[in-house]
């Protein structure tokens, strides 16, 4: 813990460590037809009946965009060094390509402006899942042309904020993207097909290598750019070969089939060879797509919530021996496509998305990919939906929230110990939010958003998160 300054008993981080909070537009903003913000593909899914639970829509959300100046000073008032959020692609170009809205690009020059003048970094995220619905009308990701639009898209935004924002972060979790929403059908366009999902996967880190060269050429040095990846921490069930097997092809499919295009150039043959087998002939690949996918990063940003065990899905209920329950095989065609399973710990402590709490599974993707990559890291988002109400005298005590938060710091302290080169972390987030097909069933806030109203209350975690950022690391104990 050399560079680390040591304090009472708890854990420091060096000078200059970004502590942040993250949230996306569609989560948040509301004023969904206003201003001349067009459609998305999740306001067209809100509206497909049992997509999203309880027919719950982000049409009004947390109302950031009207509360814009009272959020600003809710981030300052906690400290935040950082504030990561999405830039609505249908606020600023509402047919996807072409014509620009200026009342869109207002609102996030408004935003930056604000966060300057507080002393907080923006990080703007280009794409998090709110495509116009004009492109997906043309075939969304699964057309190439969506990933020129992105391009240019991305020329629009840089030119507006490019002289207040030094951080960009292209994509936010393309996985999500292209198997939840195209192999999965659980998130937005809500199709079901294994080759589709091959395609919008190519077309998305298409996409990012058009936005990529569109920040360079746009911003030269003045911009640092990275993506965000919801990788994977997958530990096989058990060290027999069946098992470890099934591990590594979901390994190819949450980190390998990201991480070798983006810093190797080439697509991991295990996976060519295995997806090759669910749609054979299909060519989305063109020459020099790879060259493009690998231009160089200055940051990786990952997401993180939780680990997974995975086995043969034959040996799912052998493993009980060694407390797990093959409760899950991953879903539907997805999980039969890789011939996997997704084992549940028995016992294990969980958030309220039944998510495993463990953060040795932060650790060990830090030091794995800090080791894989040659750029610094960012953990981009990282928390847990607790139950949290407000009790009687108004607090609300998510005491879960704030273990959580502690030991997953401790995780990524380690993880810097260890020599991997972490340069900050944003809690998953600011404030309760639209939580995609959970619609607003699940709060992962530090502050606690009543929707009525939408009053805001800080939450115990919020004041806890402030003590962090204060004194630049961990109190002694948790809470
Ligand atoms: C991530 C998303 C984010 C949020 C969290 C809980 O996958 O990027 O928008 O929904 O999960």
């Amino acid at each position: 813990m050399s560079d680390a300054q040591a304090i009472d008993d708890g854990v420091g981080f060096p000078e200059g460590f970004l502590w942040g909070a993250a949230t996306a537009s569609y989560q948040v903003e509301g004023a969904a037809g206003e201003d001349g913000r067009s459609e998305s593909i999740w306001d067209r899914f809100c509206r497909e009946p049992g997509r999203v639970l309880h027919g719950d829509t982000g049409d009004v959300a947390c109302d950031h965009y009207h509360r814009l100046e009272e959020d600003l000073d809710l981030m300052a008032g906690l400290g935040l060094g950082a504030y990561r959020f999405s830039v609505a692609w249908p606020r600023v170009v509402p047919e996807g390509r072409g014509r620009v809205n200026a009342a869109g690009l207002d609102f996030y020059r408004r935003l930056v402006s604000g966060l300057r003048e507080r002393g907080i970094v923006p990080v703007v995220t280009l794409y998090h899942w709110d495509l116009p619905v004009a492109l997906d009308d043309e075939g969304g990701w699964l057309s190439r042309g969506t990933a020129d639009a992105f391009g240019e898209y991305t020329r629009v935004v840089a030119g507006e904020l490019g002289d207040a924002v030094g951080k960009w972060i292209t994509l936010n979790e393309p996985w999500c993207s292209a198997w939840l929403g195209y192999a999965m059908g659980v998130h937005a366009p809500g199709h079901e097909d294994l080759g589709e999902a091959l395609a919008a996967h190519h077309h998305l880190l298409v996409a990012h290598a058009s936005a990529v060269s569109a920040l360079r050429s746009e911003l030269g040095e003045r911009a640092e750019v990275g993506i965000t990846l919801n990788l994977g921490a997958i530990r096989p069930a058990s060290d027999h070969p069946d098992d470890v097997a099934a591990a590594r092809r979901v390994d190819g499919n949450h980190n390998r089939i990201f991480l070798d295009p983006l810093f190797a150039g080439r697509y991991p043959e295990d996976m060519v060879e295995l997806m090759a087998s669910w749609r054979p002939g299909l060519t989305v690949v063109r020459d020099g797509d790879l060259e493009a996918i690998s231009a160089p990063l200055d940051f990786l940003g990952i997401n993180f919530y939780s680990p997974a065990t995975v086995s043969a899905p034959e040996r799912a209920t052998a493993s009980v021996d060694a407390g797990l329950i093959g409760s899950t095989p991953e879903a539907g065609s997805f999980g039969a496509a890789h011939r996997a399973a997704t084992l549940s710990r028995i016992g294990a402590k969980r958030t309220a998305m039944g998510w495993e709490v463990d953060p040795s599974g932060l650790e060990e993707l830090l030091v794995r990919v800090g080791r894989e990559v040659p750029v610094p890291l960012y953990v981009t988002e990282n928390g847990a939906a607790c139950e949290d109400y407000r009790d009687p005298s108004g607090a609300v005590r998510d005491t879960e929230r704030i273990e959580y938060l502690d030991s997953h710091l401790r995780a990524a302290r380690r993880a810097m110990d260890a020599g991997v080169d972490l340069r900050g972390y944003f809690a998953w987030s600011l404030m309760d939010n639209f939580e995609w097909a959970l619609g607003y069933s699940k709060r992962f806030g530090l502050v606690f958003v009543d929707y009525p109203t939408g009053e805001r209350t800080l939450k115990q975690s919020a004041a806890w998160y402030r003590e962090v950022i204060g004194r630049n690391g961990l109190p002694g104990a948790a809470g």
